[in-house]
């Protein structure tokens, strides 16, 4: 973090000090680690006790003070440590960050929301800013009222790049966390069916996203919004700032035409851009990375990069967070590609795209869970995802879990050469594929979390030594 006394903290959270004298406090700095796990606590860093559903974190105070947090952020005293009282952590946390943005004059924050690919955007953005100056993104999807201030306070000094990325679980989320980590660059990726199921509608999905451009600056602000998605275009009409549009549309300003494949399926387009135009070659696999690459590209010229530095830096980049189309080549030559992190239709239908590509000439198979949060629809859009898998030309499609069975009733509905199997659970489903799989298949792996076949794709694709 940047450095404060432990009494500006007390100040900047509205919290009091106890277990310290206050002239003792004003000559001790936090510089290090702020957390909420006590295991990751360290000297001169703040540790923050939070009461979650199964822990209280003021158990772990002592914990954390034996590794070197200097003082602790809690809501009640904790007998000989140094504690900042205040009466929400949470919200005390929240303050803390928004400080350390307050006093980090050179720091540009940008903003990435979105229904799917703010990990993967958030990502591509870290590595091409880090070629310009030192940067700090969230480890992982840490997105949250939590996460995005444990992200805020790995800031330091000479810190040039915050990027956070923001998520929405329901209305005034995306605004709470845009708040506390004001953006001057706010990005909106799409608005997708994730998590349809708590939000009601698509309508409440596209409200709650529309509170990142609403919440930019209007003098300094920047929106970059992806033209291709009508719901996010419109999101032009809420904000102050100015709008760059990203995306294959005519109107972007920043613009990718003639997308196509490689054999290993990363995407190749011509790039333009109002600095001019560029072939781009992503290192990533997935079509969907084109419109993540586009937001990165506007951001990356919008802070003063030369697109000569960010075209080799997209090419260069390579998967950060796991479980995001990362490509497994096994020694016995069968290729695996583990998306199962999350999932929902459209990264679905991107992922099966990839699938077709990588797979010509090859056989291929989709092992595929179920997709939470669906809503009333869930049905219908499992069985629109079987169907796309047909119509995909994939050779063998796995449905893990009988949740997921809608997926394998829309294959079988569908006409074409796909034989549809459906296995009662991971375990299942990793017999099944080393009893099976042989030289030259492609498999994908997706689902949503829960559904575990990151794990058992993980399991597949261990050297072949270590499997037993
Ligand atoms: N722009 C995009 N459009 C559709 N799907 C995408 C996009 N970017 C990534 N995905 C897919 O969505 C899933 C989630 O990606 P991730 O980057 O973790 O998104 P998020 O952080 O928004 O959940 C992955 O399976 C990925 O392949
Ligand atoms: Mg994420």
């Amino acid at each position: 973090m940047i450095p404060m006394t432990l009494v500006e903290v007390a100040v900047v959270t509205g919290g009091r000090l106890v277990g310290i004298p206050e002239e003792q406090a004003a000559s001790v700095l936090v510089d290090g680690p702020v957390v909420t796990d006590s295991r990751e606590a360290g000297p001169g860093g703040l540790y923050v006790a939070r009461v979650g559903e199964t822990a209280d974190g003021h158990d772990f105070v002592d914990a954390a003070a034996e590794a070197g947090a200097v003082a602790a952020l809690t809501t009640r005293p904790v007998p000989g440590r140094a504690c900042v009282l205040v009466p929400d952590t949470q919200d005390a946390f929240a303050r803390l960050a928004r400080a350390v943005v307050d006093r980090s004059l050179d720091l540009a924050v940008v903003g990435i929301t979105g229904s799917s690919g703010k990990t993967s955007t958030k990502d591509l953005l870290g590595t091409v800013l880090a070629t310009a100056g030192p940067t700090v993104a969230p480890v992982g999807s840490y997105n949250s009222e939590v996460g995005v201030p444990l992200t805020v306070c790995r800031v330091t000094p000479e810190t040039r790049y915050l990027v956070v990325e923001m998520g929405a679980r329901g209305a005034g989320h995306i605004a709470y966390l845009a708040e506390m980590a004001p953006p001057r660059i706010g990005v909106v990726l799409n608005v997708g069916t994730a998590h349809v199921g708590e939000f009601g509608s698509r309508e409440a999905i596209a409200r709650a996203k529309s509170e990142l451009p609403a919440a930019l600056p209007a003098a300094t602000g920047v929106a970059v919004l992806n033209a291709d998605d009508p719901a996010v275009r419109a999101m032009a009409d809420v904000t102050g700032a100015r709008v760059v549009l990203v995306g294959e549309a005519e109107e972007a300003a920043v613009r990718a035409t003639d997308v196509t494949l490689d054999a290993a399926g990363r995407p190749r387009f011509t790039l333009t851009t109002p600095a001019g135009p560029a072939e781009v070659a992503l290192g990533l696999v997935g079509r969907h990375h084109v419109a993540n690459a586009l937001a990165v590209v506007a951001v990356a010229l919008e802070l003063g990069l030369a697109l000569d530095d960010v075209v080799p830096a997209l090419a260069a980049a390579r998967p950060v967070s796991r479980w995001r189309m990362e490509v497994s080549e096994r020694s016995d030559g069968v290729t695996l590609v583990n998306d199962a992190y999350n999932a929902n239709p459209d990264s679905m239908r991107a992922a099966l795209e990839a699938l077709e590509r990588m797979g010509e000439g090859r056989r291929t198979w989709a092992v595929l869970g179920t997709m939470l949060e669906l809503g009333a629809e869930s049905d219908a859009l499992h069985a629109q995802v079987g169907a796309e898998v047909v119509a995909r030309g994939v050779d063998e499609l796995v449905v893990v879990g009988d949740a997921a069975r809608p997926l394998a009733d829309g294959a079988r509905a569908a006409s074409g050469g796909t034989r549809v199997r459906i296995v009662a659970d991971a375990d299942a489903a990793e017999a099944l594929l080393r009893a099976e799989l042989r030289r030259g298949d492609v498999a994908l792996f997706k689902s949503s979390r829960d559904a575990g076949l990151r794990l058992l794709g993980d399991r597949l694709a261990a050297p072949l030594e270590e499997q037993t």
